[in-house]
């Protein structure tokens, strides 16, 4: 054999190898993806709504709601802004927005709901958004960091992180401590400031490496976007553990707890494969929870007095839930927690 076959050869046979791998890892994350999605429907199927009853009002308090124009969002805001809520729609389209406030105040005639610009895929949009809220001296009582995108096309934002991660984890991450001296100065007499961040059942499925989780990802066929929505929803879960440690350790009166808001008719989905986007909405129509229902649930988390030191729990339906193995490990929160800090450029203490 000539020299340049016997070391082109095996070559060829590795790189191969990888490619296969890579293809059965995706279809393995896409079919995870898909199934946790079908038992967490079915179990909500069987499970009656928790009613909820009685929420306190909000007047003479602020909230703020990332993506708080559509979808979930949108409910949450409405539910607030009815509660007598200062609502802030934390969202990047002004006329989405403006949409939004027309339709609460049509319904709630009292209601205080204001936009403000705010586009997660930018380190700079964030804290010029933190920047104009400071600078209107409101208070803020609830910070729901409910944006969020799913099985996005590959891409990386601005700051050079992939999208999913950025989005839907780490913007909100820095957002929470832009905004954590104001919610401590806020939190009421006797009470606390609360931030609630928007999780997912499919975190469960999330495969995680610390080790790459601030690395660039490669854009070939080892990039799963179903992996890459999982692997956030689970970094979401592990930093709201290790902040709440943080934040119980400092005595701080702000308390952050994380929700999943039910398989909810939204369009989150609108980049599911073409291939089952007609099967997809017709199971919407017919199964998913309505964005009220699910707005409701989060809300509950951000107002319930039942909840008024509860920190570091993670809810579905308005119940304290377990969450996975994965995310309950201590070593992995801080993990997560540290590398966050180190992406968003700051002291990790
Ligand atoms: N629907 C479900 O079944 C389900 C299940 C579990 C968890 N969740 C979570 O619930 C949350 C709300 O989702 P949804 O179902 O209401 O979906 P949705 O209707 O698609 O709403 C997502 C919201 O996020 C906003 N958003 C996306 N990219 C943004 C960016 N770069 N900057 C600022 N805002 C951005 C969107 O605003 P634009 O209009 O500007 O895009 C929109 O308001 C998400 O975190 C999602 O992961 C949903």
């Amino acid at each position: 054999m000539a020299v340049e076959e016997q070391t082109i050869l095996p070559q060829f046979v590795s790189s191969s190898v990888q490619v296969v791998r890579n293809i059965v890892l995706y279809v393995l994350y896409v079919i995870k993806l898909y199934v946790i999605g079908a038992i967490a429907l079915i179990c909500q199927l069987l499970e009656k709504s928790a009613p909820v009853r009685g929420l306190p009002s909000q007047s003479s308090r602020t909230a703020i709601v990332t993506g708080g124009a559509c979808g979930i969002g949108f409910h949450i805001s409405k539910q607030l802004a009815s509660l007598g809520a200062t609502v802030v729609i934390a969202c990047r389209h002004k006329a989405e927005a403006d949409d939004a406030i027309a339709k609460i105040k049509e319904d709630c005639h009292n209601a205080n709901v204001v936009f403000m610009q705010l586009d997660l895929a930018s380190f700079k949009s964030v804290r010029d958004f933190a920047a104009k809220f400071l600078s209107t001296k409101w208070p803020l009582h609830i910070l729901i960091n409910n944006a969020g995108i799913m099985l996005a096309p590959f891409g990386e934002t601005e700051d050079g992180f992939e999208r999913h991660v950025q989005v839907n984890h780490l913007s909100h991450a820095l957002l929470t401590s832009l905004l954590k001296k104001k919610m401590e100065s806020s939190a009421p007499e006797g009470g606390a400031a609360r931030v609630v961040n928007v999780s997912s059942v499919v975190h469960h499925v999330a495969s995680f490496d610390p080790k790459t989780f601030e690395e660039k990802q490669p854009h070939d066929w080892s990039y799963s976007p179903h992996n890459a929505y999982a692997a956030s929803k689970l970094a979401i879960l592990l930093y709201t553990y290790a902040l709440s440690r943080r934040l119980a350790e400092d005595g701080s009166k702000v308390t952050v707890n994380a929700v999943h808001p039910g398989i909810v008719n939204t369009g989150l989905y609108h980049n599911v494969h073409w291939s089952i986007s007609c099967l997809m909405d017709i199971l919407k129509e017919l199964f998913f929870m309505s964005p009220e229902q699910a707005g409701l649930s989060v809300v509950y988390v951000a107002t319930s007095p039942d909840l008024e030191e509860t920190s570091g729990c993670y809810f579905s339906n308005c119940q304290k839930v377990g969450s996975s193995t994965l995310s309950k490990l201590p070593s992995l929160q801080e993990d997560v927690y540290t590398k966050t800090c180190q992406m968003l450029g700051k002291k990790s203490n």
